[in-house]
């Protein structure tokens, strides 16, 4: 019994090796496509698996739906053997399955992981024996081993259970976290290092071996639980640092100090010290959401997390505080908010991107047009917004020629297409909240 899975576990591995094995991908979104398409350009026959019937006959008639993966990318994956699908019975065809499903919180602002299990309860009545299944959404310390597993083991038809090292027989499992930054081209995916933590030694010695022919570097933790909290880790940093240097800058302006000028020269030091950037607000999948899967989990053992409350409350506020300097800056032209024509710059919640999940652009909008404010958007990644599970825009872009028929411009996203000096020459008012204009200088300008 023990040599036979020996045998598979390196059977496995000879075969990743080889590029025969094969890959399913659950979730084709913003992480888990990209993801699909660097196995397959390792020349392995990967499957895209998601329950949105769109996406899939998109991928299956090679086009795409996120702007920076061009058709031809999908196009080039089909010839390697690329497909996708809804139909979960594929699953026991795969011999490693990695989960890429959203991570969202309810409206409690708590963890909401029916994603995860929904699609765990998929997977496990397919899975087989010497199957590998990777989590890659990120979750609070736990998931994997409390939660993910008990379903595998409860769902799956072979009475299976997970084989925590290579002597036993069973299926794989491991939580590795995703680092994309999108529209981040300063580091290829190759060269960001994956951190993979187990349910035991084999279980990781696998991942790691999956993931060593798409990245150059993998980085072994000893859990599940310490792979979880790594990412989280890494996103509560970013998310406190960004919350203390949007306070300040709330200082700076009653100081009339520009925090921008004394980022750049704090920068210059040489060691401890990385520069985070203020702005309207936290946008995006990851920052706003996942420090508060750890707060959730922290009450499980009495604990309260204090900096990732007091961050949370920072960055909230800043849309309203952006809302405050429009009123502000109108105000210093004699005019009122209520009734007043806004055009806002950039929907996506950062440069370059076409994704607009909370993005502060959504709040800002609502907020002015809660106060009477008439309000329309330009952003070249979005000709429409309709309706997402927190908005009702239901607009259309509008051209930036339109600009002077408005009495605020405010710069939310700074895309790097703008032509902000264009902009500002245009424009009765502009309120910029990123920075974007720096370097120009006009009466009609406000930085927020
Ligand atoms: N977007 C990022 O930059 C980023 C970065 C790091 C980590 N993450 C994490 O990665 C995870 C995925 O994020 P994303 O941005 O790719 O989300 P996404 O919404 O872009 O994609 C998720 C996909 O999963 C599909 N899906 C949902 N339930 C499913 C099910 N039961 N079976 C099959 N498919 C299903 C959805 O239809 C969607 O296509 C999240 O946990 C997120 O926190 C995201």
């Amino acid at each position: 019994m023990t040599s036979i899975s020996l045998d598979k576990t390196s059977e496995l591995k000879e075969r990743l090796a080889a590029r025969t094995a094969r890959i399913g991908i659950v979730g084709m979104g913003y992480v888990g496509l990209p993801l699909a398409l660097l196995f397959s350009e390792e020349r392995f026959r990967v499957t895209g698996f998601d329950i949105d019937f769109r996406k899939v006959s998109t991928l299956n008639d090679g086009g795409s739906y996120i702007v920076r993966i061009p058709g031809t990318e999908i196009q080039l994956a089909q010839r390697n053997g690329f497909s996708a699908t809804a139909d979960y019975a594929q699953i026991a065809e795969m011999d490693v399955v990695i989960i890429c499903v959203p991570t969202p919180l309810n409206e409690h602002h708590e963890p909401d992981l029916s994603y995860v299990t929904g699609t765990v309860r998929s997977i496990a009545p397919h899975l087989r024996e010497g199957q590998l299944v990777i989590v890659e959404s990120t979750t609070f310390p736990g998931t994997t081993e409390e939660i993910v597993v008990p379903l595998l083991e409860e769902g799956n038809r072979l009475g299976l259970r997970v084989a925590r090292d290579a002597a036993a027989t069973g299926f794989y499992v491991a939580f590795s976290p995703e680092r994309e930054d999108p529209g981040n081209d300063s580091v290829a995916r190759r060269d960001i290092p994956k951190v993979v933590g187990g349910c035991g030694a084999a279980a990781a010695d696998l991942a790691c071996a999956v993931y060593r022919t798409i990245f150059n570097r993998t980085v072994p933790v000893s859990s599940p639980a310490a792979a979880e909290m790594t990412k989280l880790l890494e996103n509560i940093y970013r998310c406190v640092n960004i919350a203390l240097v949007n306070e300040l800058k709330q200082l700076c302006m009653r100081m009339d100090i520009d925090l921008f000028e004394v980022i750049d020269a704090a920068k210059t030091k040489p060691f401890g010290f990385q520069a985070f950037y203020p702005g309207p607000g936290l946008g995006g999948h990851c920052i706003p959401i996942d420090p508060f899967y750890l707060s959730w989990k922290a009450k499980q053992f009495d604990f309260r997390t204090k900096f990732i409350e007091l961050a949370g409350e920072v960055n909230l506020a800043m849309p309203y505080f952006v809302v405050e300097n429009i009123v502000e800056a109108l105000s210093q032209q004699g005019k009122a908010l209520c009734g007043s024509r806004v055009l806002i710059l950039g929907l996506a919640y950062k440069r370059d991107i076409d994704d607009l999940r909370e993005s502060p652009s959504l709040t800002i909008i609502e907020l002015l047009q809660k106060r009477g404010a008439h309000v329309e958007y330009n952003d070249p990644f979005f000709p429409t917004v309709g309706q997402g599970r927190k908005y009702a825009l239901n607009m259309t872009c509008t051209p930036l020629s339109s600009i002077p028929e408005f009495d605020c411009v405010v710069i939310v996203t700074d895309h790097s297409q703008y032509d902000y000096a264009g902009i500002v020459s245009q424009a009765k008012l502009v309120v910029d909240t990123r920075n974007a204009t720096r370097g120009i200088a006009a009466p009609n300008l406000t930085r927020s």
